[in-house]
C-alpha cells in the first residue's frame, strides 16, 4: 500500500512537471517531498525490514536454539533412554547368562548326577548279575557234585548190593549143590502105590503114617526089614521093596522121605 501511494504521487508530480515553470517550481517542490516522504518511507521500510529481519534472525536463532536445544534433549534423552536400554538389556542379558549358566551348571550335575546313578544302578545290576550268575553256577556245580556223588552212591550200592545178592545166589547154589551132592534123590515112585506119593497114607491098611516118623526112625525100619529085625506080620513085603539097598541109599532115602 505503501508504494502504491509513492508511485501515485510521483505519476501526479511528473504530469505536474508538464505544465512551466511554477508548475515545474511546484513539481520540483513536490517532487522533494516526494523524494524526502519516499526515503522516509524507504527508511522506515529498511528500518521495519530491518526489524523483521531482526525478528526474523532472532526468530529464527530462537527456532534454531530450540531446535538445537530440543535436538540435544531429544539426543540427550535418547542417549539416557539408549544407555538405559543398554543398561537393562546388559543387565538383563547378564541375568540371562547367569540363569543360563545356573540352568545350564544345573542340568549338568542333574546330568552328572542321572549320569552317576546310572552308573551305579549298571554297575550294581551288572554286580548283582555275576552274584546271581556265580550263584546258579555254584548251585549248578554243587547239584552236579551231589547228583554225581548220589550216582556213586547209587552205583556203589547198587554194585554192592547186586555183589551180596550175587553172593548168596553163589552161596545159596553151592550149599543145593552141596546138598545134591551129599544126598542124591532116589526114585521113590515105586513105594507110592502103598504109601502115596509123599508117604502120607497108612501102607495096606497096617502102616504108619511114614512121612510123620523120624529120619533116624524110617531108616531104623528099612534096616529091620532089610535083616528081618523089624515089622509086623507083611514086614516080608517091605523086604523085598529094599533088598540090595546099602547104608548110604537108606541113609539118603530116610532123610529124602522126613524132610
Ligand atoms: C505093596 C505095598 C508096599 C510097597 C510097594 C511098599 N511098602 Fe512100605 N510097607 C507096606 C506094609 C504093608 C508095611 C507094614 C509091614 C509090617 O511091618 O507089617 C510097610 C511098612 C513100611 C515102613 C515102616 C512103617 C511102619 O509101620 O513101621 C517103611 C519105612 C516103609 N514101608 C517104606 C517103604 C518104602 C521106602 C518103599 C518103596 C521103596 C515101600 N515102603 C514100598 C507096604 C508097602
Amino acid at each position: 500500500m505503501t508504494k502504491l501511494t509513492v508511485l501515485s504521487v510521483v505519476a501526479a508530480s511528473l504530469l505536474l512537471v508538464g505544465c512551466g515553470e511554477e508548475v515545474k517550481e511546484t513539481a520540483k517542490a513536490a517532487t522533494e517531498t516526494v523524494a524526502e516522504k519516499t526515503s522516509a518511507a524507504v527508511d522506515t521500510t529498511k528500518e521495519a525490514a530491518s526489524a523483521v529481519a531482526e525478528k526474523t534472525t532472532e526468530v529464527a536463532t530462537d527456532a534454531v536454539d530450540a531446535t538445537k536445544e530440543a535436538a540435544s534433549t531429544v539426543a540427550e534423552k535418547t542417549t539416557e533412554v539408549a544407555t538405559d536400554a543398554k543398561d537393562a538389556v546388559v543387565e538383563k542379558t547378564s541375568a540371562a547368562v547367569d540363569t543360563t549358566k545356573e540352568a545350564a551348571s544345573a542340568v549338568a550335575e542333574k546330568t552328572a548326577e542321572v549320569a552317576t546313578d546310572a552308573k551305579d544302578a549298571v554297575v550294581e545290576t551288572a554286580g548283582d548279575a555275576v552274584d546271581a550268575t556265580k550263584e546258579a553256577a555254584t548251585a549248578a556245580v554243587e547239584k552236579t557234585a551231589e547228583v554225581a556223588t548220589d550216582a556213586k552212591e547209587a552205583v556203589v550200592e547198587t554194585a554192592a548190593a547186586t555183589t551180596d545178592a550175587a553172593a548168596e545166589k553163589v552161596e545159596e547154589s553151592k550149599e543145593a549143590v552141596a546138598e545134591k551132592v551129599a544126598a542124591p534123590a532116589v526114585d521113590l515112585a515105586a513105594c507110592a502105590a502103598c504109601h502115596g506119593t509123599d508117604f502120607e497114607k497108612v501102607a495096606m491098611g497096617v502102616s504108619k503114617v511114614v512121612k510123620d516118623m523120624s529120619k533116624e526112625d524110617i531108616a531104623t525100619a528099612l534096616k529091620g526089614y532089610q535083616d528081618g529085625s523089624y515089622g509086623g506080620n507083611m514086614k516080608a513085603l517091605m523086604k523085598g521093596q529094599v533088598a540090595g539097598w546099602d547104608a548110604a541109599k537108606i541113609e539118603a532115602v530116610s532123610a529124602q522121605i522126613a524132610k
